[in-house]
């Protein structure tokens, strides 16, 4: 049997030094239980992280689920469907106009899923750059989504435009007053992370060159196998800010031609998985949160690929630890003062 171990620095490979190690030091006992244990690790899951932190000390969810183009109707249970599978985290705006949708999904599910539980994002549209507008619209979006805060706001396009969709030429190319504002829906606690959304590096550049008091934390941009700008994924990396990719199957237009491309279909092949999650894990292991969007219950979940992850993470956590390397009864001293499972044999 091959296994296949995706490590940072040289990618997939085949493995079976660490089948051996487990065998040799009698972690797996049996042939089914080697097996069994193998199995997340046989996908090569156990690379992807399920959170990354952003610079506030939140966690924010490497998955969310997308829901442009969901329609009202349509939302809910999708909504609902990504809670069931595991999602936390949902990527909402003000210009979808489902937002009273997902709310209202939210609200019949917190006794079981609790909003602190959630990391909800929703984007300031074009049309509410003026600073003036900024806190009503997001009120709007907090009515909508039936909470008190979001836990991410974005600038939804570096674009800001005037109620007849003109382009407002000077606060496009100089944002600092809608950002400030921004900053100060974070000081009153109505949003807990700002940041922005299709900007360049110039943009970017610009704007962090300001006199600002918080950085932006994420750029939710347009990343796939069509689009994946390796440029700005490495500038992003080497400056603090996040990148989330959206349209990560290709949106609508072009998922089919996505899911059928023979890199992909080949991965899939070889890691016995869907090519829709080669996607999302490729996403993941590039250091970027994806956003797949589907409303589909079978395609929700076939999108949120970690909850293998998780399952090898309940079957670690579940027993006794077991430490491997500890010399405490040689040397007469309790060097880690913690659990640990003495009879393990
Ligand atoms: N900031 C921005 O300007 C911006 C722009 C675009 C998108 N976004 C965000 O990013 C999210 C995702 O982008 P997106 O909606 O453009 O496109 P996407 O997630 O790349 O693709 C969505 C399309 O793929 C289909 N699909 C999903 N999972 C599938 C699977 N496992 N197998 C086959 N088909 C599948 C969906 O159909 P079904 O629904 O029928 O499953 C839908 O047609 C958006 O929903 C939104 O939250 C942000």
């Amino acid at each position: 049997m091959v296994f296949l171990l995706f490590d940072r620095a040289t990618g997939w490979r085949e493995t079976d030094w660490f089948a051996r190690w487990m065998l040799g030091k009698g972690i797996a006992r049996t042939e089914q239980e080697w097996q069994a244990g193998y199995l997340s690790l046989d996908l090569g899951l156990e690379s992807l992280p399920l959170t990354y932190k952003l610079p506030s000390g939140d966690d924010i969810p490497t998955v969310a689920l997308g829901t442009w183009k969901a329609s009202s109707e349509d939302v809910g249970a999708a909504v609902k469907a990504a809670l069931e599978a595991g999602y936390r985290h949902i990527d909402g705006a003000w210009v979808y106009g489902n937002e009273a949708a997902i709310g209202q999904a939210l609200k019949e599910v917190e006794h079981h899923v609790p909003r602190e539980s959630l990391f909800i994002t929703s984007k300031l549209w074009n049309t509410f750059h003026n600073p003036d507008d900024v806190e009503a619209t997001l009120d709007e979006t907090l009515a909508h989504l039936q909470t008190n805060y979001l836990d991410l706001y974005l600038m939804h396009w570096p674009i800001a435009q005037t109620a007849d969709f003109k382009v407002d030429w000077e606060l496009t190319e100089n944002p600092i007053r809608t950002w400030k504002k921004m900053e100060e829906m974070v000081r009153k606690g109505k949003v807990r992370n700002i940041g922005v959304s299709n900007f360049n590096i110039r943009r970017l550049q610009n704007l962090t060159a300001s006199d600002i008091t918080i950085r932006p934390a994420v750029n939710q941009v347009e990343l796939s196998y069509w689009n994946p700008q390796p440029e700005l994924v490495s500038w992003s990396k080497d400056n603090g800010i996040l990148l989330e990719a959206y349209s990560p199957l290709g949106s609508d237009v072009l998922v089919g031609k996505t899911l059928r491309l023979p890199p992909v279909r080949k991965i899939a092949k070889k890691l016995k998985i869907t090519p829709a999650q080669v996607i999302m894990s490729w996403h993941v292991q590039r250091g970027t949160v994806v956003l797949p969007k589907s409303v589909d219950g079978g395609r929700i979940s076939e999108n949120y690929q970690t909850d293998l992850f998780n399952e090898l993470e309940a079957a670690a956590t579940a027993h006794r630890p077991h430490r491997i390397n500890d010399p405490s009864s040689h040397w007469g001293i309790d060097i880690f003062e913690d659990d640990k499972e003495d009879d393990f044999h």
